[in-house]
C-alpha cells in the first residue's frame, strides 16, 4: 500500500489529474491504493491457486453457532436491528469482556456493535478526529490502519517494530508523542507480525497516553489465537485506561465467520455516543440473525478456545518449518495467524528484487499467494524483502501448499 497521509494531500491535490467532463472526485482517496491482499486474492483465484494470502479459514464455522444464525432466520430475526446493536449481543459482550478481559462497560451505554471490526475501527476514528490531530501507528500494521486514519482526517505517525521479537524502541515510541497525538491504535495480537504486546509494554503506552492526554484504539480480534504460553492482556483493563481506550474486536477470527460482519466498539458513554452516530448513518446496524448467532457464539466452551490453540499451534508450527526448510526466513508468531517472511535468498536466486514481483512468481511457480511486504508498511523501502502467509487453513490445504513450495526446492 502506498500511503501520502492528509498532511501531504495539497501535493496531492496538485498532482490530480482532471476528469474529462467532471469536478475532480475526492482528493483524499488519492492519497492511498487498493487493499493489496484483495488483489493476491483476485490473481490466486484466477490460477486456482492456495490463498495464504487472506485471513478467512478454508475449514468450517462451528456447528452450534450455524444452527443459530439459521434458526434466528426461521425465528424471523430478519428486520433492521437496534443501530447499536442487539441487546442480547451486547449483554453478552458484557459478561465476555468482564470475564475475559477484565473490562468494566455497560451493555446499555458502552457498546456498539458493528459491522465487523472494520466498521468499528473507521467508526472510531471518525468519532474521535479533528483535522490536523495525529495518530500512532506501529508499522508494520494491519493495512486498512493507514486509509482510516487519513479518511479520518489524521495524520498517521509510525513507530517501527523490530524483526525477530518486534519490539518496538521506547525512545522512538516516546518522541513520537506531542500535543497533536490524539490517539495511538493497537492491534495485539498483532496482523502480520504475531507479536502479542505484554503487560510492561501496554502500561509504558498506558503512561504515555496518560501523560499525553491521548486515546488508545486497540483491535484485540485475534485475542484468542496464543501460542507458547502467551498472556493477552487489554490496555483498557490498566490503572487509567478504563476512560481513554477504546476496544474493538469481532467474532471474524474467533469463530471462523469472516463473512457475517459482526464486531462492536467498547468505549466510555461519551465516545460511544459519537461512535453510534457515525455508525448509524454508515451502516445502520449488523445483519441481524448473525447478532443472534453472536451472542450464543460468546457462550462457547473452555474447550472451544482449547482446542482453537491446538488447531493452530500445529498449523503454525507446520508451515513455519516448512518455510525455514524450503529456504525463507520466517519469524515465529506468538499469536494470531501469520507469518511474516524473509524472501532474500530466494529472491536473489529467481534475480527479483521487490516484494510484490516475488509474490506474483511465487504464485506463478506454487500457486501459493502471499501478501507482498511493503503493503504493511508506509515507510518506503521497508518490507521489499518480505512476505506474508496466512495459515487460517485446513491441514490439507497446507499439505498441497507443500507440494507447491517445494518447487522452489527445484529452481
Ligand atoms: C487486525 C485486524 N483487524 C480487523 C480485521 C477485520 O476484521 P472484521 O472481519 O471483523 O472486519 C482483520 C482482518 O484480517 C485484522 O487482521
Amino acid at each position: 500500500m502506498r500511503i501520502w497521509g492528509f498532511a501531504d494531500s495539497e501535493m496531492v491535490r496538485k498532482s490530480v489529474k482532471p476528469h474529462k467532463n467532471l469536478k475532480p472526485l475526492s482528493y483524499i482517496t488519492e492519497t492511498f491504493t487498493e487493499s493489496v491482499i484483495r488483489e493476491m486474492t483476485r490473481i490466486c483465484d484466477a490460477v486456482g491457486g492456495y490463498n495464504l494470502s487472506q485471513g478467512f479459514p478454508d475449514f468450517e464455522a462451528p456447528e452450534e453457532i450455524k444452527r443459530a444464525a439459521v434458526q434466528a432466520i426461521l425465528n424471523d430475526c430478519n428486520q433492521y436491528p437496534v443501530t447499536f446493536g442487539e441487546p442480547k449481543l451486547r449483554e453478552a459482550i458484557a459478561r465476555k469482556v468482564a470475564d475475559y478481559n477484565k473490562i468494566k462497560c455497560s451493555p446499555e451505554t458502552d457498546i456498539t456493535v458493528t459491522c465487523g471490526a472494520t466498521e468499528a475501527m473507521i467508526a472510531t476514528l471518525k468519532a474521535i478526529i479533528n483535522p490536523g490531530d495525529e495518530v500512532i501507528i506501529f508499522e508494520p500494521f494491519y493495512e486498512n490502519y493507514g486509509p482510516d486514519t487519513i479518511l479520518s482526517g489524521a495524520t498517521p505517525k509510525y513507530v517501527t517494530l523490530y524483526p525477530p521479537d518486534w519490539k518496538y524502541s521506547p525512545g522512538e515510541l516516546a518522541l513520537a508523542f506531542n500535543e497533536k497525538t490524539k490517539a495511538i491504535i493497537i492491534n495485539t495480537p498483532h496482523n502480520p507480525t504475531g507479536k502479542v504486546f505484554s503487560r510492561k509494554e501496554l502500561e509504558e503506552i498506558a503512561g504515555l497516553c496518560i501523560k499525553w492526554d491521548c486515546l488508545a484504539v486497540t483491535d484485540e480480534i485475534y485475542e484468542h489465537i496464543l501460542y507458547d504460553g502467551e498472556e493477552h492482556v487489554s490496555i483498557a483493563s490498566l490503572n487509567g485506561m478504563g476512560n481513554r481506550t477504546i476496544t474493538i474486536n469481532s467474532i471474524s477470527k474467533t469463530y471462523s465467520v469472516t463473512g457475517w460482519r459482526v464486531g462492536w466498539a467498547i468505549a466510555n458513554e461519551e465516545i460511544t455516543g459519537r461512535i453510534r452516530k457515525v455508525h448509524d448513518f454508515l451502516t445502520v446496524g449488523a445483519p441481524t440473525p448473525f447478532q443472534e448467532a453472536a451472542a450464543s457464539a460468546l457462550t462457547m466452551p473452555p474447550t472451544y478456545y482449547e482446542n482453537l490453540r491446538l488447531r493452530y499451534d500445529q498449523l503454525r508450527d507446520f508451515l513455519f518449518a516448512l518455510l525455514s526448510e524450503i529456504g525463507f526466513k520466517p519469524f515465529l508468531p506468538k499469536g494470531s495467524y501469520y507469518i511474516i517472511a524473509e524472501a532474500d535468498k530466494l529472491m536473489e536466486r529467481l534475480a527479483i528484487k521487490d516484494d510484490f514481483s516475488f509474490s506474483r512468481k511465487l504464485i506463478e511457480l506454487t500457486g501459493v499467494a502471499t501478501v507482498p511486504g511493503t503493503s504493511f508498511y508506509a515507510s518506503p523501502n521497508k518490507g521489499l524483502n518480505q512476505v506474508r502467509f496466512a495459515f487460517c487453513k485446513k491441514q490439507e490445504t497446507l499439505k498441497n501448499v507443500e507440494k507447491g513450495l517445494r518447487r522452489l526446492c527445484y529452481l
